[in-house]
């Protein structure tokens, strides 16, 4: 019979390379036949002082042949499955998670195409603003009410610096630095002081429209937008302009389209008048050209800003601002199939 220290050193020399070999060493130490085994029944001819030795031996032994044979066989799994991949090359891939725009985006660029499509040329300007461009160069003298519609952040140290609270600004920037004709489209983010509901926020966003030129009428205004909405809503979508305020224009409108939901039937969108209000507009004031150092007895122009949140739920008939920022992605995943 072979010794303890024998069948130890047989177990650390055995190759095992394939499936085969695996086998014969399970035969060979593991099996109810294998030597190993067998020398299990010698203990009780073993003097009976060495015999707690020998068992403990035994067991040692029988251990580190199973520990090799458990870890062969996982590594041969692991080549199996790797065998396996290499053999079937028209197996697919494992799928790559691809990423979809933001909506904001998606609406951004949609009413961009529009304009661009009709020589308006895309302008941006900073989100940290100063006094000027967001108030005093359009129409809002220090300490005149029509600013407590717009209430923003400020920096404390320096009053003069804030966050913009509508892309008008871009407008006043554009002025400056071009001449008419000018015919601008300007998307940017805007900030408001104003508590988050489900229908506001204080972070949006908005595109401005600039169009001035000489004889730049209202009518001019009027046929622009609604080329706008009929592309943006379907050709069957009506307008109507209301009188409204804005300091920088002058005349100026709000506009409504009919409702996309019910048609003009009256809903709960619409609060059961057939019309929702999709933006601002109105004849650039005769001041805000001076300001900016064009010749008002001379161009006109007209200018428009709509918020995009805003287009988004009416388009995509989503009720809650707050989606836009959480980021979650089992909303923003929704978008995946709308047209960029
Ligand atoms: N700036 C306005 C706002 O934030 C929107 C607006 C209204 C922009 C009329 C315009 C305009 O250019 O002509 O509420």
């Amino acid at each position: 019979m072979k010794s303890i220290d024998e069948i130890r050193a047989e177990i650390e020399s055995f190759k095992i390379e394939n499936a085969e070999a695996l086998e014969q060493f399970r035969l060979l130490f593991l099996s109810k036949k294998s030597e190993l085994q067998s020398m299990f029944g010698e203990i009780k001819n073993i003097a009976p002082e060495d015999r707690k030795r020998f068992g403990q031996m035994l067991n040692e032994l029988k251990e580190s042949a199973q520990r090799r044979f458990e870890e062969s066989r996982i590594s041969m799994d692991d080549v199996a499955d790797a065998m396996l991949t290499i053999a079937d090359m028209t197996r697919p891939s494992a799928p790559l998670p691809v990423g979809s725009m933001h909506p904001i985006s998606i609406m951004m660029n949609q009413v961009r195409r529009i304009f661009e499509d009709i020589g308006f040329n895309t302008e941006t300007g900073p989100d940290i603003e100063d006094d000027w461009h967001v108030f005093t160069a359009l129409n809002f003298p220090e300490e005149h009410p029509a600013r407590d519609m717009q209430d923003t952040f400020f920096v404390e140290l320096h009053p003069d610096v804030l966050l913009r609270t509508h892309t008008s600004s871009i407008q006043v920037r554009t002025m400056e630095h071009q001449k008419p004709p000018i015919r601008v489209i300007c998307p940017g983010r805007v900030f408001r002081n104003e508590a988050i509901t489900s229908r506001a926020h204080c972070i949006f966003h908005q595109m401005e429209g600039l169009y001035v030129d000489e004889n730049v009428s209202f009518a001019d205004m009027k046929q622009t937008l609604l080329y706008f909405a009929q592309r943006m809503f379907g050709p069957e979508v009506k307008i109507r302009l209301r009188p409204s305020y804005f300091p920088f224009t002058e005349p100026s409108a709000e506009m409504d389209i009919s409702c996309n939901i019910c048609g003009g039937a009256g809903c709960n969108l619409c609060k059961h008048t057939g019309w929702v209000e999709i933006l601002g507009c109105g004849m650039v004031d005769p001041n805000v050209l001076e300001n900016c150092g064009i010749d008002s007895k001379k161009y006109t122009g007209f200018a428009f800003g709509l918020g995009i949140e805003r287009m988004t739920m009416l388009k995509y008939r989503t009720n809650d601002i707050r989606l836009y920022f959480e980021n979650d992605v089992r909303f923003l995943r929704q978008f995946k199939a709308a047209t960029r």
